[in-house]
């Protein structure tokens, strides 16, 4: 994309975001990572007469491969994290989701924005408050639950007890401080008591593997017992999940995280097919999806700090909050949570 087409979209991000000038905006980049989103963000908020400046980290030295998430960077600069508290907001280029400096940044009152998605997918799903609207809708519906009962025409039925944690919305922006968003996203979640999920989830062709950024193609069949999976089978896709949480030796991802459901009705379930280089935003956002994940909690003010993290959306759900329906066969069906 273009530098000014970049411009342009990181001015509509930082305007629906509440920059101003009287505000302090810092972008975090790491090694040669998106250089020119930085550039264009950086731009972008002086357009509206904020104060920014840039905080470039090295190279990570290391990589294992796998998608461990929660160790960045920052955890050996502490003179870095001091300084991105003073700021209003953050923006993430790094992708920090999950880090303990992430969640020291926030509770120091700072909003943060994480952009690492490819540019023409920011783009083309660009934040709106008509979304926001709907994904607050849905996210009310989810904090006064007290069980979520998902089924599925290929077998899933499985239970949450909810309530216990709070509930998070995504919807691409961040005007409040100290909250946290993801450009773009539009999906609500919350996750179970510790001991509170049980039941099967059958996952079917065409459900969506993240982080492998891959289709389901043979169904794979979770036992979830007192909120941990205690059996994973299938074809292929079992294997390599079985094989991928492994790799972490690490029990606890074995563990129960968010659950929720996605509400972007431009977000495509064929995805990837376009942007595979991608962290699979759009696929956690598509309309109807039901998406459920394994592994940390930590997110949500739990115990289970495990870096093994996969989330899986499903097509064809139905999920009911105390009986009701929010998407009945990969449908909303909440009348002022649908579309226009
Ligand atoms: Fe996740």
């Amino acid at each position: 994309m273009d530098f000014n087409s970049l411009m342009e979209i990181c001015l509509h991000q930082l305007t629906l975001s509440g920059v101003n000038d009287s505000q302090k905006v810092i972008v975090l980049s790491q090694g040669a990572e998106r250089l020119d989103y930085a550039d264009a963000f950086l731009a972008a908020g002086q357009r509206l007469g904020a104060r920014m400046y840039h905080l470039r980290l090295p190279a990570p030295v290391q990589g294992s491969g796998a998608w461990a998430v929660g160790a960045t960077g920052l955890a050996a600069n502490a003179d870095a994290v001091e300084a991105l508290k003073q700021a209003d907001m953050v923006v993430d280029l790094i992708f920090l989701l999950f880090s303990p400096e992430q969640m020291a940044i926030q509770a120091a009152g700072v909003r943060i924005l994480t952009a690492v998605e490819p540019a023409p997918l920011l783009a083309r799903l660009l934040p709106t408050t008509e979304l926001r609207e709907r994904v607050e809708i849905g996210a009310h519906y989810l904090a006064k639950a007290k069980t979520m009962h998902i089924t599925s025409r290929h077998g899933t039925d499985v239970t949450y007890k909810i309530g216990s944690y709070p509930t998070i919305s995504e919807y691409g922006y961040t005007d409040t401080p100290g909250r946290w968003d993801h450009w773009p996203a539009a999906f609500v979640f919350t996750g179970a008591a510790d001991d509170g999920v049980d039941g099967t989830i059958v996952l079917a062709p065409g459900d969506v593997l993240l982080p492998f950024n891959t289709y389901v193609r043979e169904p794979v069949v979770y036992t979830i017992e007192n909120g941990w999976v205690t059996d994973i089978r299938g074809g292929l896709e079992a294997e390599l999940i079985k094989s991928y949480m492994g790799e972490f030796k690490d029990p606890r991802g074995m563990g129960m995280s968010h659950v929720g459901w996605g509400l972007d009705h431009r977000a495509q379930w064929h995805g990837l097919t376009q942007f595979g280089g991608g962290m699979g935003m759009e696929l956690r956002s598509f309309y109807g999806n039901v998406m459920f994940s394994t592994g940390p909690n930590n997110e949500l003010g739990g115990p289970n700090d495990t870096a093994c993290h996969l989330d899986i959306p499903m097509r064809g759900c139905s999920l009911f909050l105390d009986g009701e329906p929010m998407v009945l066969d990969g449908d909303i069906a909440v009348k002022e949570m649908k579309a226009a």
